[in-house]
């Protein structure tokens, strides 16, 4: 289903566009299928991607690597943990949020792909990510404690050091319960001295495709 809606997504790709690359396992297969676009009809396009990941495959797949120093994104595809009916997002499962919310933010036209698990009526089953400056974890996890959430420091495979992102930083999952108001919560969140990024995407998405048994569907 992640296929189907990511091969979908890299149907869309036109010739000569500037693209954002998101991170993920969905993401993964747009990345592949833009590839395979490129190798086989000759289409040009350049990538901008949002983790280190992303760069990998891309490279891999021969799609030249660009920066928003340089181009402006035509059109962003990315993934998502969860998507409410209002297509706002928590995103940050693979700890990549903050340059997806960068590269997202800046697209003229924002995708999301991801299978119809990821869809609910209210955000916040999953915990929220926020990125944080190593030295702010115990501000940070107060402040985020006194506005309600249950904080845990992410810990990589081997559970003996927390999860670095590709910015040097940590990730806090944080539960905070249904986000009935995930517009201000958002902004109240990056008001937190030393939390970088929090991983709600409000009022950026433009259109999100989904993977289903029933096929492949455009909301
Ligand atoms: C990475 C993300 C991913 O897009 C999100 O976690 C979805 O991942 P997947 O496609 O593997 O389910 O936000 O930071």
């Amino acid at each position: 289903m992640k296929k189907d809606c990511a091969y979908a997504a890299a149907d869309l790709v036109k010739d000569g566009q500037i693209l954002g690359l998101g991170t993920g396992s969905t993401t993964h297969y747009f990345i592949e299928k833009v590839g395979m676009r490129v190798r086989d009809e000759g289409i040009e396009v350049m990538g901008i991607p949002t983790s280190f990941q992303s760069s990998l495959l891309a490279r891999k797949w021969n799609i030249q690597i660009t920066s928003l120093d340089e181009h402006e994104i035509d059109l962003a595809v990315d993934g998502a943990d969860e998507i409410d009916p209002n297509f706002n997002l928590i995103k940050g499962g693979g700890a990549a949020h903050t340059l997806e919310k960068i590269v997202d933010y800046s697209a003229k036209e924002l995708v999301i792909i991801a299978d119809d698990s990821k869809l609910v009526d209210v955000l916040g089953a999953f915990p929220l990510p926020v990125e944080i400056i190593p030295s702010s974890l115990n501000p940070v996890t107060k402040a985020l404690e006194d506005m309600g959430g249950e904080v845990k420091i992410r810990m990589g495979k081997a559970k003996d050091g927390p999860v670095i992102t590709d910015n040097a930083n940590f990730i806090l999952d944080v539960a905070f319960g249904k986000i009935e108001n995930p517009i201000s919560m958002e902004k109240e969140l990056n008001t937190i001295p030393g939390l970088v990024e929090n991983g709600l995407f409000t009022e950026m998405v433009d259109r999100v495709i989904i993977g289903s048994k029933d096929g492949v569907k455009f909301l």
